[in-house]
């Protein structure tokens, strides 16, 4: 055992292009951003999981007694649950584990906090006894991860995990992208949280109602994550900015956005922005808008707080896991 207590933080991410399509194979493309979540794990005496989250919930569960759950079940730690489980499995030790998590991370709007406590949390509770790679870190996360939406596409993890702005596939997996300017986001809240899980299966099933070419609105997808990535490549915000309200012209089609989502891309665009749209699952959650500066993101920002909606500024973070 090297030490008896340990921290890692983990960022938030967004989704630029390509959400609900990268299930189905698509690429997509992804930011974490500067907003973290902490997790601070100690070894307890005792075969107890304890967690503790500052979005004011906890749950005690024995390990020895497995299924044995000292809480009411609590939908958004039972996957740091099973993360810290996995964890402790693989260390071989008996010893029960005490985690206590920090959030600037809002949760259930799309941002990645059940992404970015999973990663954090294992990290933490890896560091007590090895110190495996990021890689094993986001491969056990997204396992986690699954417990609550067993399609997930695995991305939210990848981009916790590594930072930066990365392309990814379930094919192809991760690739860093090299950003030729700063990008300067302002996420706003619908203020209605989502279930992921409920949302990739409305897309199931709009996709299997055949109602619309799937099919060709992913393959619409794939294209503009392909200019976007050029567009990131290359600086030209303008662009960058146009396909996102073409992207988000997809996601409407398949019936993910939402009445207040549409208000605040309306909102932002009003205000300057380059280009918005709804990120991660949608169906209320959050929306992105590119600005052109820091200037007038502050501004965008400020328009749409006057208009009764959180928001917020957003940089890259480019760090990913720190342990
Ligand atoms: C959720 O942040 C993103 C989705 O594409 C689901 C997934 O990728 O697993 C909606």
């Amino acid at each position: 055992m090297k030490s008896i207590k340990h921290v890692a933080s983990a960022p938030a991410k967004v989704i630029l292009f390509g959400e609900h399509f990268v299930v189905y194979g698509a690429p997509a493309i992804l930011a974490a951003i500067n907003r973290r979540t902490t997790a601070t794990a100690r070894i307890r005496a005792d075969d107890k999981i304890v967690i503790r989250s500052d979005i004011g919930t906890s749950a005690e569960y024995s390990r020895t007694n497995v299924g044995k759950r000292d809480t009411t079940p609590n939908e958004i730690l039972e996957p740091i649950h099973d993360a810290v489980k996995r964890v402790l499995d693989a260390s071989d030790k008996s010893s029960g584990v005490e985690l206590d998590l920090q959030s600037e991370i809002p949760y259930g709007i799309g941002l990645g906090s059940s992404a970015a406590s999973c990663v954090s949390a294992i990290a933490a509770v890896d560091s007590l006894f090895a110190s495996h790679q990021k890689k094993w870190v986001c491969e056990r996360a997204i396992e986690s991860e699954r417990m609550i939406h067993k399609n997930s596409s695995g991305a939210d993890c990848y981009i916790s995990t590594f930072g930066g702005i990365m392309r990814y596939s379930k094919d192809v997996g991760y690739k860093g992208l090299e950003v030729a300017r700063n990008l300067n986001l302002v996420v706003s809240s619908t203020g209605i949280r989502h279930s992921t899980g409920d949302l990739v299966e409305r897309v199931r099933t709009f996709r299997e109602a055949g109602l619309l070419n799937f099919s060709e609105l992913a393959k619409q997808a794939s294209e503009i994550c392909g200019k976007a990535e050029q567009s990131i490549r290359s600086g030209n915000l303008d662009n960058l900015g146009r396909l996102m309200t073409e992207n988000q012209v997809l996601l409407k089609g398949i019936g993910v956005s939402h009445r207040k989502a549409e208000e605040l891309i309306e909102l932002s665009m009003k205000a300057g922005a380059l280009g918005a749209k709804i990120t991660g699952a949608g169906g209320g959650g959050a929306v992105i808008a590119l600005a052109r500066s820091r200037g007038d993101g502050a501004r965008i920002a400020s328009l749409i707080s006057n208009a009764g909606y959180e928001s917020l500024q957003a940089q890259v973070d480019h760090k990913g896991l720190i342990r």
